[in-house]
């Protein structure tokens, strides 16, 4: 498995992403906090290019004790990519779809050493 110097977490926002094409293979990088993840850019959907998607707080419905709906809100802890082709969500943290077990992203081993995003890729 080889590694690839990506970018300098000091470069790299909190809450952006970056894509980038290792030996053909094209793979989205994404900064939420001190923590980095990356995924192969194929929506494990129909192919398409779900980290070219863009990014949204996971939207919750607002049920209050008596199950009245008030509406919906946004859950702050969650960040979803929104693949482009048909809108599947999927949790930035853990690569799965947002409705189905059946779905997750591929990923793509991401460490920090020495202020550098290593990738590891095959
Ligand atoms: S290809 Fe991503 S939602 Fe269909």
């Amino acid at each position: 498995m080889a590694e690839y110097k990506v970018a300098s977490v000091s470069d790299f926002e909190d809450g952006s992403k970056l894509l980038v094409s290792i030996g053909g293979v094209e793979i989205g990088v994404f900064r939420l906090g001190d923590a980095f993840y990356a995924w192969r850019n194929v929506c494990p959907h129909q192919g398409g290019p779900v980290c070219q998607g863009r990014i949204f707080k996971r939207v919750i419905e607002n049920i209050d004790a008596d199950r009245k709906l008030h509406g919906l809100l946004y859950d702050e802890t969650v960040r979803h990519i929104v693949c482009p082709w048909h809108g599947a969500e999927f949790d930035i943290r853990t690569g799965r779809h947002a409705g189905t077990k059946k779905l997750a992203l591929d990923p793509i081993e991401a460490v920090v050493h020495n202020g550098e995003i290593v990738l590891h890729v095959d």
